[in-house]
C-alpha cells in the first residue's frame, strides 16, 4: 500500500509517502527524497532520525537516508566554478521531489521520485534524477541518472543503534557495534592522512571520518542482536561517519549524545568521471 502523508515524527508540516509491505513500513520525505523511516516490523526501527532535524530555511534534514549528489562532501573548485559558495553535499537535499511512478506489486510495494535541476554549476541543460525505493523483506534505495554527466554520490544512511543491541542503557553501546566488509585503505578525513589496517572492520569509539576505497558489495553492522546487510552497487567507496562528543554537541539540529545512537555508513560513488550514475542500496535487518 502506498500513502501520502502530511508530517512524520517532529516534522509535522512535511510532504511524505508511506510504504507498507506486509509488516513492514517505510515512510519517505518529498523534500530531499530522504528516506525517514523503515521498519522490517512494527517498533523496530533500522534509520536514525534527529529530533532536532528541520526542513525549514532549506536545511537539510538530519537523519533517515539524505541523497548527496551531484558531488559529496564540499564542492571541488577544480570542476565547480565558486565552489565556495556551494552547499556540503550537493544541491537536492533541500528540493522538493516530484512523483514519477509508484506500483503496489505481489512481491513488493516501489516508489519513484524525481527532481529536475535546471542549471547545474558546471552543467549547460536540464538533468533528471531518480530515486526508486522497493520495499519488500528489504528496503532497496536506487538512485539514478542517466545523463553522462561529471557526477558523484552518496546514499548517506544514519543507522540506529538500538536494534543491534540487546541492550541501549549507557553510553558504551556504539562502541560494541563491528563494522565489516570495509577496505583495508581508507582516507581519514579527521586526520587527513591515507591511513591502511590490517583487516576490513571498524569500531567507532571517537570522531571518525573515513572514506574507504573500493568497499566489500555486502557490508554488516554486528551488535549482539540483529546484524543488520547492506548490499551495495555502483559504488567505488564507503564512507563511515560519526561526529562524536564535541561536534554533537556543536551541530544546532543533533542532540548532545546524538552520536551515541547511529552510525553513518554510507554507499559512495566519488570518481569525477563523465558517466551515468546507477548507485544502490539494499537494508536488511
Ligand atoms: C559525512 C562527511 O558524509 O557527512 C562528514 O564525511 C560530514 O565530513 C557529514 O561532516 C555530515 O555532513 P552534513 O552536511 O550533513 O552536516
Amino acid at each position: 500500500m502506498i500513502t501520502e502523508q502530511i508530517g512524520f515524527a517532529h516534522l509535522s508540516d512535511l510532504p511524505c509517502w508511506q510504504l507498507r509491505f506486509g509488516d513492514a513500513c517505510a515512510v519517505i520525505s518529498s523534500y530531499g527524497a530522504q528516506v525517514l523511516s523503515y521498519q522490517p516490523k512494527p517498533e523496530q526501527e533500522v534509520l536514525w532520525l534527529s529530533p532536532l532535524s528541520s526542513w525549514h530555511q532549506q536545511q537539510a534534514i538530519r537523519g533517515g537516508i539524505p541523497i548527496c549528489w551531484p558531488w559529496f562532501g564540499p564542492a571541488d573548485a577544480n570542476i565547480l566554478p565558486d565552489a565556495t559558495t556551494l552547499p556540503n553535499h550537493g544541491l537536492v537535499r533541500n528540493r522538493l521531489w516530484q512523483l514519477h511512478h509508484k506500483a503496489e506489486l505481489e512481491s513488493a510495494t516501489q516508489l519513484t521520485l524525481k527532481v529536475t535541476l535546471d542549471t547545474l554549476p558546471h552543467v549547460a541543460s536540464p538533468v533528471t534524477l531518480y530515486l526508486q525505493l522497493t520495499l519488500s523483506n528489504t528496503l532497496t534505495i536506487e538512485l539514478r541518472c542517466d545523463a553522462p554527466i561529471t557526477q558523484q554520490a552518496a546514499l548517506h544512511s544514519y543507522f540506529a543503534i538500538a536494534p543491534l543491541i540487546a541492550s541501549t542503557v549507557g553510553s558504551e553501546t556504539i562502541q560494541q557495534i563491528q563494522i565489516q566488509g570495509l577496505s583495508q585503505s581508507y582516507v581519514d578525513k579527521v586526520s587527513g592522512q591515507p591511513t591502511q589496517q590490517a583487516n576490513d572492520h571498524a569500531h567507532i569509539d571517537s570522531e571518525t571520518d573515513r572514506v574507504y576505497r573500493q568497499p566489500a558489495a555486502e557490508m554488516k553492522l554486528i551488535g549482539d542482536k540483529h546484524p543488520l546487510t547492506l548490499n551495495q552497487a555502483g559504488q567505488d567507496h564507503a564512507v563511515l561517519w560519526n561526529p562524536w562528543q564535541q561536534k554533537s554537541q556543536a551541530m544546532p539540529d543533533m542532540p548532545d549524545d546524538g552520536y551515541q545512537h547511529f552510525i553513518c555508513l554510507e554507499t559512495a560513488r566519488l570518481h569525477w568521471q563523465p558517466m551515468p550514475l546507477l548507485l544502490k542500496q539494499q537494508i536488511r535487518l
